[in-house]
């Protein structure tokens, strides 16, 4: 239906103004409880042993939606039935912000991927936080994904404050919070993936007065090289950070069959899908190894297919995020996911993940 019927529609449109449209049928059809049965009965039944406990949080099943999809926190409760196992909000930012100009989010059909250069638009903490407490009937853990505010101008001790700000807002209304440090839209350019910044920002996390013992991720770059990562691991592990997200979108144009002309007109962003995939993998893979495969990984970035979980998985993800292959395949994807995982622990006679996590 989606692939056959709706996607061809929807890529007749520009790719946010797409997002948009559906996010708009989508918020009215979620305030129909029977649309949300419905939606539930199609694919929100996820297999018992798909369950995890991970820092004393109930996963249902391990695929979560990936940050920026729901930044401002509209669909918990309709996602929370189409198969997720937790989802990640955001990322939210101090400040409201209308981000970059657009068009700012691109399709490449050819090569199963997006570009986008959004430039962390979103609510802002207050908004989305109070939003998110007013929303009832999510079923499903919810992660906050927490950035910078899209400003140049907030640089240094304030670059850390603005980051502490919406920590101190989403620690009453989160199961987990991720500090994405790693955009690659921030209008300065600049990212928090070197080690003084990152050192003075986890610093400052840490010491928040009422911070509840609730897991915090850092969420690292799809273009990381093996130095810079194990460098700033060291860092987040001197302050006991409770897992990591690999990864974000990649700033770099590798391997694509999109022509150059097209690349040149859609201009810079995060590449995110298929062409990705490899890049994710390794980050994942070099993480699993700096943490000894003790530290919850979520691996995110080209999950295009169930071959692609199942191999994320075996380098060492604890959970899996989606987001462009979600544009893709549609909202079936996920059952599809939680289905072919299931079958795979089923064919190898293995009781749950993460005895696949250890399997070869
Ligand atoms: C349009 C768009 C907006 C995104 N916004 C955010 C964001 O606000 N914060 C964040 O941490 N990641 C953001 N991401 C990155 C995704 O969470 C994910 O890390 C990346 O897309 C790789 O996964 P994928 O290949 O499954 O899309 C965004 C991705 C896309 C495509």
């Amino acid at each position: 239906m989606y692939r056959h019927f709706l996607k061809p529609l929807l890529f007749t449109l520009p790719a946010e103004t797409a997002h948009d449209f559906i996010f708009r049928i989508a918020e009215e059809a979620q305030r129909v409880d029977a649309f949300l049965a419905l939606t539930r009965s199609l694919w929100g039944n996820i297999p018992a042993h798909l369950h995890q406990r991970i820092s004393g949080i109930d996963f249902p099943g391990p695929v979560g939606l990936a940050a920026g999809f729901d930044k401002n926190a509209r669909l918990p409760v309709l996602l929370s039935r189409c198969g997720f196992g937790f989802l990640e909000i955001g990322s939210i930012t101090a400040r409201p912000s209308a981000g970059n100009a657009r068009p700012r989010s691109f399709r490449l059909p050819a090569d199963q991927a997006l570009i986008n250069r959004m430039g962390l638009n979103n609510e802002g903490a207050d908004a989305i936080i109070r939003r998110l407490g007013q929303t009832a009937g999510c079923e499903i853990p919810v992660g906050i994904n927490i950035a910078k505010t899209h400003d140049s101008s907030i640089t240094g001790d304030a670059a850390v404050d603005d980051y502490h700000y919406s920590f101190l807002k989403a620690l009453p209304a989160a199961d987990y919070i991720t500090v994405n440090i790693s955009c690659p839209n921030t209008s300065d350019g600049k990212t928090f993936e070197s080690a003084g910044p990152l050192y003075d920002l986890l610093n400052k996390l840490y010491q928040a007065e009422n911070r509840r013992n609730i897991p915090v991720m850092v969420k690292f770059s799809a273009d990381i090289d093996t130095g810079r990562l194990k460098e700033l691991v060291g860092i987040c592990e001197s302050f006991g950070i409770d897992g990591y997200v690999a990864v974000n979108t990649s700033a770099r144009r590798l391997n694509l069959n999109t022509g150059r002309d097209r690349l040149g007109i859609i201009g810079s962003g995060g590449l995110s899908g298929a062409p990705i995939r490899k890049q994710a993998l390794k980050v994942l893979s070099e993480l699993r190894d700096l943490t000894n495969g003790e530290k919850p990984l979520i691996g995110v970035g080209g999950i295009m297919s169930p071959a692609d979980a199942i191999e994320r998985i075996r380098a060492g993800a604890w959970l899996l995020q989606t987001y462009t292959g979600l544009v893709y395949n549609g909202p079936g994807f996920i059952n599809q996911l939680n289905k072919s995982i299931s079958s795979e622990l089923n064919k190898k006679g293995l009781n749950n993940l993460s005895e696949l996590r250890s399997s070869t």
